[in-house]
């Protein structure tokens, strides 16, 4: 008998086919049930693939008396109560590397968009305002010769930094730890949070999300900022205060912002839609068909690893079964 996975929602239909050829495979968004509910009908199945968008907690981890396996579609995982899962000797998995460029990509995308006006200048154009070249049309920020910081030198941020570093920007960083073999290779320099935040024409955040760093950036921190400065976030929506950017930005206390994430997701604050020195983009960091798909492929791999009686790959740190 095919044993049975969970899959919260769909995607790619590759990796969907290959797993439903291996396993019997439930794909909550299709049944028409919430995931609790698709869970207590399910209550045999042995692994479940969850979207960082799904709330893992406690009560949905205990309907499954067989699970083995919890694979995240995603490379951040506050979304799953891992603590009690991996109590359980239930393996927690995540996806992690294989989307470093994509998001940095992104990250720098956001960070042109922002400094060049680009999402401002194309409506201007569409609207048929552009009547010839004009000295001071959309006058941007310089990225040349301008300082990033960046919270959270892992791998996001290491990549985030090579592409700054490649538009002429001087790189400063805040890290719990102290990365001295990136100081020395690169010269990315380590600074305390405070100077960054003080320091920095452009800050841009790359830490998993715990409770610990809720709201990070309140409006402490953005009051600290340069007043041109642009503050990029395409990690996790609650490490900042949505509603307090918002007012600075109203405010023009930010030179603006590229937000890839939100506090409350999918809502988005309305007075940020109204602004125009605020990008907008709907948690898209890891979307290339390549990575997307890769991705895919991680769970799938880890699931079959998992249900086959040996050790996922990509274990979260703190899974150490
Ligand atoms: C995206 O936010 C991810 O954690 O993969
Ligand atoms: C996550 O933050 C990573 O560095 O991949």
């Amino acid at each position: 008998m095919k044993k049975k996975v969970v899959l919260t929602k769909n995607y790619l239909e590759e990796v969907i086919e290959r797993l439903k050829r291996e396993f019997e495979l439930i794909v909550v968004e299709d049944t028409g049930k919430n995931l609790h509910e698709a869970l207590e009908e399910n209550q045999d199945a042995e692994a479940l693939i969850s979207f960082l968008s799904d709330n893992i907690a406690k009560e949905s981890i205990d309907i499954c008396k067989n699970l083995k396996i919890i694979a995240n579609y995603a490379v951040g995982y506050n979304n799953i109560d891992y603590k009690h899962a991996i109590e359980k000797g239930i393996y927690v998995t995540n996806t992690p590397d294989i989307l470093t460029a994509a998001t940095a990509d992104l990250t720098m995308a956001l960070i042109l968009s922002v400094s060049r006006r680009i999402v401002e200048a194309d409506e201007f154009v569409r609207r048929g305002s552009f009547k010839g070249w004009q000295a001071k049309l959309m006058l941007g920020k310089e990225l040349n010769g301008s300082t990033i910081g960046i919270i959270g030198m892992g791998r996001i941020g290491l990549a985030l930094a090579f592409r700054a570093k490649a538009f002429g920007m001087n790189v400063i960083y805040y890290s719990r730890t102290r990365k001295q073999e990136i100081e020395r290779k690169y010269g990315f320099k380590f600074v305390r949070f405070i100077e960054l935040i003080r320091e920095s024409d452009v800050v841009s955040i790359h830490i998993p999300y715990s409770n610990d760093v809720h709201h990070l950036f309140n409006k402490d921190v953005f009051d600290l900022m340069k007043k041109d400065a642009i503050f990029i976030n395409v990690s996790r929506g609650a490490l900042m205060d949505e509603k307090c950017l918002a007012q600075e930005l109203e405010k023009n206390e930010l030179f603006g912002a590229g937000l890839d994430v939100y506090e409350f997701e999918p809502e988005v604050t309305e007075k940020l839609k109204k602004l125009k020195n605020v990008v907008l983009a709907p948690h898209i960091g890891s979307a290339t068909y390549k990575t997307r798909l890769a991705m895919a492929m991680m769970t799938y791999n880890d699931v079959v690893l998992a249900l086959s009686g040996k050790k996922p790959k990509y274990l979260i740190p703190e899974c150490k079964l």
